[in-house]
């Protein structure tokens, strides 16, 4: 049988580039002037021959066959341990670019017989959209895997607590939690906020800040507050109080009405330890139909309104007064911490303001009040110097971690505070509470002879129920019976720094009866559980009464055989 085979003379430059069928992966490349130097070399060969220029060698079509599977073999094994693009881009191009095995093995095809071609043609372009296949997905693979990498090493855990730069952390401002606590608690009773600065300017005009508020230019109560005006004809000052607010208010909409207007106010005073000529003031007015609201209400709401920023039990008294927009006025004093304190001015709206707004006060009447934040910051928290809360010192103001109340319920918890790390710390006592810690270290301890121990209930109970304070972290909640008819007693304690929640169901305590109702975080707490200490406080244990002890009796000490108060 005759073939038709045919020569193919490699240059010496492709000698150069290194041919070799079986060494390199590299087919030396095929000069196009080789490509007229084929001929017939063999009548007996089986197949068309290749004459390899750098080895001398001729080669069938079948030998680069199975040269380029090996190619493929050895491309497959390097893909499979490929883990960067970079490498998946290196592989192509040692395999598929243009001086790679199979661009050289296409270049020999035009030098064919055309019955040859197709029989090389075919497992080139197998061979070769194979590779191609195997680069793209490898591309993919890796680039998926480059990209989880990435994501993993750029992951921000949303979750994780910030970076705790404790020296730059804000704090509330003590006037700003006081000016929050006292408008919700007028929210709380369905009063409108307002203080948009349209509603409730700063620099204000004469009419708003006085003569609709009853204070004609003449009126001698325009003395009591000291102006800062701005304008030659004193047309235009800075206002003296939030009372402008309500003028404002009726302007815009008519009774019925509730609003409750914080904001700043200015006055010409001298600076001193009580007196600042930029303040605070909180107003609200409340304004309905004649026979609706009168004095009782007007009480009532003011003793709500302090009962919630001083504690349930604070003492309240009114004292007739006179302010030039209301009448019947008053002045409100509360009892606190030993004395009696001014904390707010009140009244029934004077029929004049009414009449002036446009309001026929034959239908229409309300009552009115103002009081200054700096002045219920200062009581409450033991502030006595008003400059303190303009100078921004952080040492100061780290003192007030939270509004009172809540202070309160850490103090009767042993705690009186956390510093920003969130521990308890001694150094964020209130100031009136650090100043009493010191009066009662300078103070000599009251002879014992004083001290009636009788005064207290203290009776022998045991816990029914407990569960855990849904606000306040250091609280237990409990029912306690101790023997009374109206069942057990419910009171909350701070010890779960102490005992777990399990220990307490079926705990033997003493329960000190007779003190009045408190409320703990929103829970009313009705007595309180006796515990020892140790002497640093660290540990705190419940005292137990003696197993023969009955429920309800009382613990009386030998030598005091008084009645407890009641
Ligand atoms: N505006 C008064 C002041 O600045 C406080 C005040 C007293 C406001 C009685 C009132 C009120 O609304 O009824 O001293």
């Amino acid at each position: 049988m005759m073939f038709r085979t045919a020569y193919l003379i490699l240059s010496a430059a492709s000698l150069a580039a290194g041919f070799s069928i079986t060494g390199t992966p590299h087919f030396s490349s095929i000069q196009k002037s080789a490509a007229s130097s084929y001929h017939t070399v063999s009548a007996e060969s089986s197949s068309t021959r290749l004459y390899m220029a750098d080895t001398a060698e001729t080669v069938s079509i079948e030998d680069v066959t199975a040269e380029l599977k090996q190619h493929k073999d050895d491309f497959d094994a390097k893909a499979s341990a490929l883990s960067t693009l970079a490498e998946v881009e290196a592989l192509r191009v040692e395999y598929l670019g243009k001086k790679g095995p199979i661009n050289k093995v296409m270049s020999y095809m035009r030098l064919l017989s055309n019955e040859d071609k197709p029989k090389l043609g075919a497992v080139v372009n197998e061979i070769k959209s194979e590779l191609e296949t195997v680069v793209n997905g490898k591309k993919e693979e890796v680039e998926f895997v480059e990209i989880e990498k990435q994501m993993e090493a750029d992951r921000i855990d949303v979750t994780m607590p910030g970076i705790d730069r404790v020296e730059r952390v804000g704090r509330r401002h003590p006037l700003s939690m006081t000016m929050e606590k006292a408008v919700d608690i007028f929210v709380g009773l369905g009063y409108d906020t307002v203080t948009e600065s349209e509603a409730s300017p700063e620099i204000e005009t004469d009419y708003f800040c006085f003569e609709a508020l009853n204070c004609p230019k003449d009126h001698p109560a325009r003395d009591m507050q000291d102006t800062f005006y701005l304008t030659e004809d004193m047309g235009t000052l800075l206002r003296t109080h939030t009372s402008s607010v309500q003028i404002r208010q009726l302007e815009k909409r008519k009774p019925p009405l509730r609003i409750v207007a914080p904001g700043r106010v200015y006055r010409k005073d001298d600076i001193d330890a009580t007196h600042s000529m930029i303040f605070h003031q909180i107003e609200i007015l409340a304004l309905d139909e004649k026979g609706k609201l009168n004095l009782g209400h007007l009480k009532g709401t003011v003793e709500h309104f302090l009962r919630e920023m001083f504690g349930p039990e604070i003492k309240v008294r009114f004292r007739g007064s006179y302010f030039p927009f209301t009448e019947p006025s008053m002045e409100v004093d509360v009892y606190f911490r030993g004395k009696w304190l001014e904390v707010l001015g009140c009244g029934m709206v004077d029929p004049n303001v009414i009449k002036m707004a446009g309001l026929d006060p034959e239908k229409i009447s309300g009552f009115a009040a103002g009081f200054g934040v700096e002045r219920f910051a200062m009581v409450i928290h033991g502030i006595n110097d008003i400059r303190e809360f303009y100078k921004n010192d952080i040492r100061f103001l780290d003192q007030f971690p939270t509004f009172y109340d809540e202070g309160l319920t850490s103090l009767l918890n042993g705690d009186v505070g956390r510093d920003p790390d969130g521990n308890v710390s001694e150094k964020v006592k209130p100031a009136a509470e650090q100043e009493q810690t010191q009066k009662k270290k300078q103070a000599p301890a009251a002879p014992t002879q004083e001290i009636d121990i009788s005064k207290l209930d203290i009776r022998v109970g045991v816990i029914t129920k407990a569960w855990v304070h849904e606000e306040a972290d250091k609280l237990f909640c409990e029912e306690i019976d101790i023997g009374e008819e109206e069942g057990p007693r419910n009171i909350a304690s701070g010890l779960r720094a102490h005992y777990n929640l399990e220990d307490l169901e079926g705990q033997r305590v003493l329960v000190l009866a007779n003190l009045k109702t408190r409320k703990l975080v929103g829970f009313p707490s009705h007595g309180m559980v006796l515990c020892a200490a140790s002497e640093d406080g660290s540990k705190v244990e419940f005292i137990e009464p003696p197993a023969d002890a009955k429920i309800g009796e009382r613990v009386v000490v030998d030598g005091f055989d008084g009645e407890p108060v009641s």
